[in-house]
């Protein structure tokens, strides 16, 4: 027989917040740049979305854009989207910033049917801290949230590469 065995399908990591302007594309950039450093990129997919869809097809909000270029990653490329039933089977890994946006994705899942792939980003964040990555939109911090963000995501990482697809 010739040929490779075929290559594995990506794990699939959606990051969900409200506005999905703030925090979210945050922690996209973030772990995509994360995954790209640990020689994973076409190995996990990143992406975001909002709970809402009040900010549909506008940029990231520019205190985002502005912490995201102050540690080299871009936003330019960012469009809001709402989150949708059909994400809750296309994703792996839906990814709550807040507690108020994993119920928000929990009651999207009215069924319940994949309640074991929504997770709270900063529960796997090492160390003592919140829970909640703040909603900067009206308070700013800026700067805290994407120090916050990006310790989630390390740890998220570390569970992604350590969990097999059959588990999610
Ligand atoms: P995000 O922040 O959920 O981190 O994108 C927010 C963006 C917009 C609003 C609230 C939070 N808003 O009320 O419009």
């Amino acid at each position: 027989m010739t040929g490779s065995a075929p290559a594995a399908a990506p794990v699939r990591v959606l990051f969900v917040c409200l506005g999905n302007i703030c925090r979210s594309p945050l922690a996209e950039v973030i772990m995509r740049d994360l995954v790209s450093r640990a020689g994973l990129a076409g190995h996990i997919e990143v992406a975001s979305a909002g709970t809402s869809d009040y900010h549909a097809g506008e940029p990231a909000h520019r205190g985002s854009i502005a912490a995201a270029e102050r540690h080299g990653l871009s936003l330019a490329a960012h469009a809001a989207r709402g989150v949708t039933e059909a994400d809750l089977d296309a994703w792996d890994w839906l990814v709550a910033m807040d507690t108020d946006n994993r119920n928000g994705l929990q009651h999207l899942d009215r069924h319940q049917r994949r309640h074991d792939r929504i997770v709270l980003l900063l529960d796997y964040a090492h160390g003592d801290g919140p829970r909640d990555v703040p909603d900067p939109y009206y308070s700013g911090g800026f700067e805290a949230v994407y120090a916050l963000i990006t310790r989630g995501c390390e740890g998220l990482l570390e569970a992604v590469r350590s969990t097999p697809p059959s588990q999610r």
